[in-house]
């Protein structure tokens, strides 16, 4: 009698001992060279544990450099260690409109609302009423933060934050991360002077500081012995060049494990990694892909690995392929609104016989 398919795939495995160590959304114990920037944002929201209101934040720095993971570790001690505290996380590529971001804060505040039958006032509303009645701090983070300014209504989100400050004198504090540091400026003036966040900067990590968070993090996700000798070095030497990307280094050991593992190989190998290294996706599109438009996508995959093409050569091939075509403008519009995205690039050309041409490319690196 043939045995259970799943049974086949059974046999013992021999790499890893938990690859949950190694997904992107597993906060460690420790953050290694991140010391000085957990210090600066216990500094900031220490105040909370104190009944004190904490000090605005705004963590920026390129992909990679620890930002969220630093933010949820930092934010998951400071609840721990104080009653006062609770923190909502909002990641706005899911929620990126004021309507979507005040419903979320009234439903963490404990004033259920659904999104539909709530207009944004009335979602103010059931806020502000809500901050009268709870007896702990919150701590709002917004990752992603430059995502709110695509809907236009970034300006409008946080007026209503600080008219929360202003009217209830609730206490509550905010942290902001982007990996555009610039990103604060385009926030209208007064909510800029109101809301003077402490900024705190996430530098790339070196080669050498990659090979250790590595190796901390392997240790948890392997068993001893089953890497091989020089892979650790080889995962850190790749995110290097790919900008000190620290998601990428860790990807590469899943991915290369979970190949291995595959194969029956008793090691995890350079030869593995060297083998996954081209289907880690860029950052920024994989951020964005479970919220991308059918279109969007459609769009990306039509855009040449290499090179560029012209605008109107990519959207004749986007209207063969559609299945609702779209009109040029519309099309236009959708490829401006994936360059706003980081995931697209766009130059003219020098003008030509028939004016200047619009060329795109996939965005390399965000
Ligand atoms: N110092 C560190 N120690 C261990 N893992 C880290 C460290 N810094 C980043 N990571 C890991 O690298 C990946 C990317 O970090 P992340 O916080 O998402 O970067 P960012 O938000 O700056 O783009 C995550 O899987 C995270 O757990
Ligand atoms: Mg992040």
């Amino acid at each position: 009698m043939p045995g259970n398919v799943f049974q086949k795939d059974s046999k013992i495995r021999s790499i890893f001992k938990d690859e949950r160590f190694l997904y992107p959304e597993f906060v460690p114990e420790r953050l290694p060279y991140r010391d000085a920037e957990i210090d600066s944002l216990v500094y900031a929201l220490k105040p909370v544990s104190e009944g004190k209101k904490p000090q605005n934040v705004f963590l920026s720095g390129r992909p990679g450099t620890g930002k969220t993971v630093t933010a949820k570790f930092v934010l998951k001690e400071l609840e721990e260690y104080s009653d006062r505290a609770k923190f909502l996380f909002i990641n706005c590529f899911r929620l990126n409109t004021r309507h979507a971001v005040l419903t979320e804060i009234s439903n963490f505040l404990g004033v259920p609302i659904s999104r539909r039958g709530t207009s944004s006032d009335e979602a103010l509303d059931h806020v502000l009423q809500a901050f009268k009645k709870i007896s702990f701090t919150p701590i709002i983070v917004f990752d992603e933060l430059d995502q709110l300014f695509l809907e236009g209504e970034a300006s409008a989100l946080f007026y209503d934050l600080l008219r929360i400050f202003e009217f209830s004198r609730a206490r509550f504090g905010i942290v902001m991360i982007s990996n555009n540091e610039g990103i604060l400026l385009q926030f209208d003036s007064r909510v800029r002077s109101s809301l003077t966040p402490e900024t705190i900067n996430f530098l790339p990590y070196s080669p050498r500081q990659l090979k250790e968070i590595l190796k901390e993090r392997a240790q948890f996700a392997f068993f001893p012995d089953s890497l091989e000798e020089d892979s650790i070095n080889v995962a850190a030497a790749h995110a290097s060049k790919l900008g000190g990307d620290c998601r990428i280094a860790i990807e590469c050991l899943l991915k290369a494990g979970r190949l291995a593992e595959k194969q029956n190989a008793e090691k995890l190998s350079v030869s593995h990694l060297k083998e996954v290294f081209s289907g880690i996706e860029d950052r920024a599109k994989q951020k964005a892909g479970p919220f991308l438009t059918e279109h969007e996508k459609l769009i990306l995959e039509l855009v040449p690995k290499k090179g560029a093409i012209a605008s109107g050569g990519l959207y004749k091939k986007f209207s063969s392929a559609s299945r609702n075509p779209v009109s040029q403008r519309r099309f236009r519009e959708f490829v401006s609104k994936l360059e706003e995205k980081n995931l697209l690039e766009c130059a003219f050309t020098e003008k030509g016989v028939k004016g200047r041409t619009r060329m795109i490319a996939l965005k390399s690196r965000p």
